[in-house]
């Protein structure tokens, strides 16, 4: 078992609700706001780089040597900023996070309209080093600041019918200019199963390296779940659906064939044009073997007992 258990933690460790609730996210640099001042701005600011106050210590976290922080802003995949790994970091500037709400609707008990700064205080900010493997055949490890997605579910109430949760991005041809071109079918769409979206690893990533995202990163917030191919954390959500049928994704609807619904890490399941067998970890020389699961086996297997991973892939 790689992660300490919950009863690990010291009571020390846990910042009670009420205090983070009351604090604010985001501690400002004393010239920031001392502009925003000037400016006569007011609320919370969220820039990618602003320090996350009270972030806690996540039992869900490796002990892997994360990726620095300049690789993980600068070799991205975002393809409303451009199809190279390195044109988000370039055009992603253009991207406004304030203000932001996400839409929560479908096969849900109370549907809403929840501004992000609300979102932040469902529950206390964790950091968690994840693994992160992508489907090209590279991986990074990430230490995320985020909530986990159980908490929204939980916020809204999922009816009996609601067995799949899509989440869609922004598509704004005025801030993201590939949004022109017809590079996949927008706005970006990738789903889960409820249990996945309901497994304690599934988290709505605001922030890396204790900071706010990088736009680039999905900024103001981005789903991550790190037993699947990268593909499936799309970045900067703006809408929430519950449902009752298997969605088309982005993806799914791009190429059937070589990206399936779960896309969950499997080394022993190739993609129609290369192997998946092996992985190269940016910033290292030799490949490593990849992990089923991407390493997360034992905490994740039991969603898909009985069945067959060749064919749901
Ligand atoms: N989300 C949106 N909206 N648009 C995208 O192009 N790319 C996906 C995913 N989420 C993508 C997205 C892919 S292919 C990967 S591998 C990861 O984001 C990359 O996340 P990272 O750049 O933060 O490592």
């Amino acid at each position: 078992m790689p992660f300490p258990k919950p009863s690990d933690i010291l009571p020390s460790e846990i910042t009670s609700p009420d205090i983070y609730k009351q604090r604010r996210r985001f501690v400002q640099a004393a010239g920031a706001g001392m502009v925003a001042g000037a400016l006569g701005l007011t609320g919370a600011r969220a820039e990618a780089g602003e320090k996350l106050s009270d972030v806690q210590r996540s039992v869900w976290t490796l002990p892997d040597k994360p990726t620095p922080l300049n690789t993980i802003s600068s070799y991205c995949n975002y393809y409303e900023f451009g199809p190279d790994k390195d044109s988000p970091q370039r055009n992603a500037h253009r991207l406004q996070t304030r203000p932001w709400s996400i839409s929560i609707e479908g096969e849900v008990m109370r549907p809403q309209v929840i501004d992000i700064d609300d979102l932040l205080k469902l529950a206390p900010l964790e950091e968690r080093i994840y693994r992160m493997r992508c489907v090209e055949g590279w991986s990074m490890v990430v230490p995320w600041v985020g909530i986990p997605m159980i908490e929204i579910i939980k916020r809204v109430g999922m009816t009996g019918n609601a067995k799949f949760i899509e989440f869609y991005t922004l598509a704004d041809q005025e801030q993201m200019p590939y949004i022109r071109f017809p590079l996949l079918d927008w706005p970006y769409m990738e789903a889960l199963r409820m249990d996945e979206a309901m497994h304690p690893l599934t988290i709505l990533a605001v922030g890396l390296y204790g900071e706010v995202l990088p736009n680039q990163n999905g900024a103001p917030v981005r789903l991550v779940v790190p037993w699947k191919y990268g593909f499936k954390s799309a970045k900067s959500i703006v809408k929430i659906r519950f449902v009752s049928e298997m969605p088309q994704t982005t993806w799914i609807k791009a190429a059937a064939a070589e990206y399936g619904f779960y896309a969950n890490v499997n080394p022993d399941v190739p993609h129609r044009r290369w192997s998946q067998s092996s992985e190269r970890r940016l910033g290292e020389f030799r490949k490593r073997k990849t992990l089923p699961f991407n390493g997360y086996a034992e905490q994740v297997a039991s969603l898909y007992a009985g069945m067959d991973l060749r064919k749901w892939f």
